[in-house]
Parts: structure tokens; C-alpha cells; sequence
């Protein structure tokens, strides 16, 4: 098993290189199953959610080599509903996009009943209405999804709630349908951007992906023989602007998109923080001042995203004044607090909502990391604290951030992963 210890006190400065985005990787590499061809993939970042997914997609008979560090080659022309795939889809969450793309090319699809961070009930009733809307029966039980359909046919789909699984999964399923999709009240993050270049680069036709509604024209098929480069990683660029924040640095985040983290920069801005953004794809950050209160609700894109709901909490616990976060996406994402307070903050959670009284320091301590997301936010919390803190439960952190501790450690964090 893996620690990692890190010794605060230093604020972080430098440049740090933002790596592609694990969620649109983790969608685009499904998305790939909808091609009877081959094609290349490149910034894609080598974490432990891709790597399981490329055993995922060699189960379903694919095959998939890295050709560069960051470069894959997928090979999808014979490609089949399997179980083989049920024990590793089981592992996490995303693997729910293999439904959606498999139902389209091969009418037929299964994964086992999907885990992932532990952030309260993540139901998938909107995607299998979805799916069944296009002509799908879609079958749970026994721990397993099964989707089949003889054909698809296009239709309007309204989602309920804009969910990103659900915009993603009925946007694979309906590549290859016939007619035209319309899903309306679709979510509009960055990564479901992402993965429509991805598929109109492949052969799909795609419009309106980022706004509420997205139109889909099936097409035949998807032949391939192209390249395409992943996204980089909003909430990883964001970690880090929230990390030169709460450690009063100075950090200059490069290969990002500046227009993905508005919300974010609007805040660092009313909480003191400095945010210059004219180069076009790097931001840099800075605070030479305490940060003030502020009040943050997560809302879905474009507004502050839950992704960065931990890290910016552990600027709100050093901030002057009371803070308050409203969490309106998941139900149970305040499991962090009670890390950070054994680590001397006073953070109040209740509910979908935290009250976060600011502490003048933290102090180092053994904290467990519950999810990927407050895991980092643990890493910040350790960067800014007095003494040693020792975080447990990396794997969490391992799924989304590719060598975390070598780009704290580039920035003057005292850093160390420990085998014990
Ligand atoms: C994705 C992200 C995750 C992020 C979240 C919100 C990936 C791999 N994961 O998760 O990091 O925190 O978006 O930005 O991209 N819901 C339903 N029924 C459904 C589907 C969702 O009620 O069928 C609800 C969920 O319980 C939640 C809300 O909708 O309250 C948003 O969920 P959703 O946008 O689907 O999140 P994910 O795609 O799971």
C-alpha cells in the first residue's frame, strides 16, 4: 500500500503542465467502440481510470496499444458485447458509456451495475430512459445492465435533470441510429464537447454539443483513420489554482483552457486572489494576501463545478471569515470536512450544505482520502499545513491525476509517496 506524506509550509511556485481531461478520456475511449476502424488518440493522460478502461475495451475485443507516452492506438473493427467485461465495469463509473456506444454499433450491450467515488445515490434512470426512447429494452437485475434493441430510431429526448452520464450515453447511442436525436435540457461541460469533435472527427454528425440542446444525425458508420487529441483537464488546472490560493503562492498552469474555469476565476477573484489570463492557454495565479470569506454553490456547467467543491473548501477553511458551500449536485460530498478538521479546521457539514468558520493555519495530521476530488484537496490541505500529514487511501487519487506528487513536488511541495 501507497501513503503520501507531505511536510507544509512552503508557499508553491512555478509552472505546472495541465494533463488531458480523465473525464472526457474516459468517455472518448467508449466512444471508440462505435468505430469500425482504427484511430488515434492523443493527451491522453495515463491514470488508473484509463488503464482500466483499456482492459474494458480489450474484453469487448478491441485492441488497444500506447504509441506515444501520452498516445493510444485503438483498433475497434471486431468488436462484441462480452462477459468478460462484467467484473472490470463493475469497477467504476464511466464504464456505464460502454452501453451506449456497444447498444449502437452492435444492438447489444452489457456492464455490471457501475461503482465509482462514493458521492451519494448515483442513479442511471435518465440514461436507460433514454436508451429506451431510441427503441432499447434495457433489463437490471442480478447486478447487471443488459441494453438490446433490433434497431434505434432517432427521437426527441428531454432529460429531467442536465446530467453529463446521461447526455453522453443517449449522445453513443444515437451515433449510429437512424433519423435524427434531439436531446434537450443536455448538460454542457466541457468533456461532452469533447467527445462530439471526437466522434464528428471519426465520421459522426454532431451539432450543438455545449449548449442545452444537442442534435444527432445517425450516420451509417464510423470508419476512423484519424487522430484526436484529448482536452485538457479543467478540474486538474483548477486544483492548482486553488492550490497557489491556499498556499499564498504563485503558479502559472499551462496547457489549459482559460474560458472552462470562469466560475472559478470569478471567485479566486472576490476571495483576494490574483488571476491573469492574457496568454490565451495558460493562467497564472497568485495571493499574497488572506483569503476573504466567500459563499460557493456548485451548480452544473457553466456554473462552479462540484469537482473543485473539496479544494476550494480547504481555501474556505483558511479564509478570513465565515464561508458557506452549497453542494446541489451530490448528496453526500462533505466527507473531506472531517479530514480537514482533524487538521484543525472548523467546518460545520450538514446536509448538502457546510459552514467553514476560517482557521489561521492547519496543522499536519493522518487523513484518509474518501474520493478522488477530496483527495487533492487534501494534498492542497498538506501543502499549507504545519508539520507532516500523512494521506491514506491514494488510489482514490490515482484514478484522475497523473504524477500528482512529481507536479506539487515541481512547485516546492515537500511531497513523498511511501510504500508501507
Ligand atoms: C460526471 C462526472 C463527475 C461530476 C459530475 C457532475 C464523469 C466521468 N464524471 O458524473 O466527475 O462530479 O458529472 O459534474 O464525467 N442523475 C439522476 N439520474 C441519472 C443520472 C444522474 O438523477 O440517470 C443525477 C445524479 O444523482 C446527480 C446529478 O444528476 O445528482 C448529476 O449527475 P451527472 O451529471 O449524471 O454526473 P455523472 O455523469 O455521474
Amino acid at each position: 500500500m501507497e501513503k503520501l506524506v507531505v511536510t507544509g509550509g512552503t508557499p508553491l511556485k512555478g509552472e505546472v503542465l495541465i494533463s488531458g481531461a480523465k473525464n472526457a478520456a474516459v468517455a472518448i475511449l467508449p466512444a471508440a467502440l462505435l468505430i469500425d476502424g482504427v484511430c488515434t488518440i492523443d493527451n491522453v493522460p495515463n491514470i488508473s481510470d484509463v488503464r482500466l478502461y483499456i482492459d474494458i475495451l480489450k474484453s469487448f475485443g478491441a485492441k488497444v496499444e500506447w504509441t506515444g507516452e501520452h498516445e493510444l492506438t485503438l483498433d475497434t473493427t471486431h468488436v462484441s458485447a462480452s462477459d468478460k467485461s462484467l467484473e472490470l465495469t463493475r469497477k467504476f463509473r464511466a464504464s456505464y458509456y460502454s452501453l451506449g456506444s456497444l447498444l449502437s454499433r452492435c444492438k447489444l450491450a452489457q456492464v455490471g451495475i457501475p461503482g465509482g467515488c462514493n458521492l451519494g445515490a448515483r442513479p442511471m434512470d435518465l440514461h436507460i430512459k433514454g436508451f429506451e426512447a431510441l427503441g432499447a429494452t434495457v433489463d437490471v437485475s442480478q447486478g447487471k445492465i443488459i441494453a438490446k434493441a433490433d434497431k434505434l430510431e432517432g427521437t426527441s429526448i428531454y432529460l429531467d435533470i442536465a446530467s453529463v452520464g446521461a447526455t453522453i450515453n443517449i449522445m453513443l447511442a444515437a451515433v449510429l441510429a437512424n433519423g435524427t436525436t434531439i436531446i434537450d435540457n443536455a448538460a454542457k461541460e466541457p468533456h461532452i464537447v469533447d467527445v462530439a469533435n471526437f466522434l464528428n472527427t471519426m465520421g459522426a454528425d454532431i451539432r450543438g454539443a455545449g449548449t442545452d440542446i444537442i442534435k444527432i444525425h445517425g450516420v451509417e458508420k464510423l470508419t476512423g483513420g484519424k487522430s484526436y487529441s484529448v482536452v485538457p483537464d479543467q478540474i486538474e488546472a483548477g486544483t492548482f489554482m486553488l492550490a497557489a490560493v491556499a498556499t499564498r503562492g504563485d503558479i502559472t498552469i499551462k496547457n489549459c483552457i482559460p474560458e472552462h474555469l470562469e466560475s472559478l476565476t470569478a471567485k479566486i477573484l472576490e476571495m483576494g486572489g490574483n488571476v491573469d489570463i492574457s496568454s490565451g492557454d495558460e493562467i497564472r495565479v497568485w495571493c499574497n494576501t488572506r483569503p476573504s470569506k466567500a459563499i460557493v454553490k456548485t451548480l452544473p456547467h457553466p456554473g462552479f463545478p462540484t469537482d473543485l467543491q473539496p479544494q476550494i473548501g480547504v481555501v474556505l477553511a483558511l479564509a478570513d471569515g465565515t464561508s458557506i458551500i452549497n453542494e446541489s449536485i451530490w448528496e453526500s460530498r462533505f466527507q473531506y470536512t472531517a479530514e480537514l478538521n482533524n487538521m484543525g479546521a472548523k467546518i460545520t457539514a450538514q446536509g448538502k450544505s457546510a459552514i467553514f468558520e476560517g482557521v489561521e493555519n492547519l496543522y499536519g495530521a493522518p487523513v484518509h482520502s474518501t474520493d478522488l476530488r477530496a483527495g487533492a484537496a487534501l494534498i492542497i490541505a498538506g501543502c499549507v499545513a504545519k508539520g507532516k500529514t500523512e494521506i491514506y487511501n491514494i488510489e482514490h487519487i490515482d484514478r484522475g491525476y497523473e504524477n500528482i506528487e512529481k507536479k506539487f513536488r515541481l512547485l516546492g511541495a515537500n511531497i513523498e509517496r511511501v510504500s508501507y
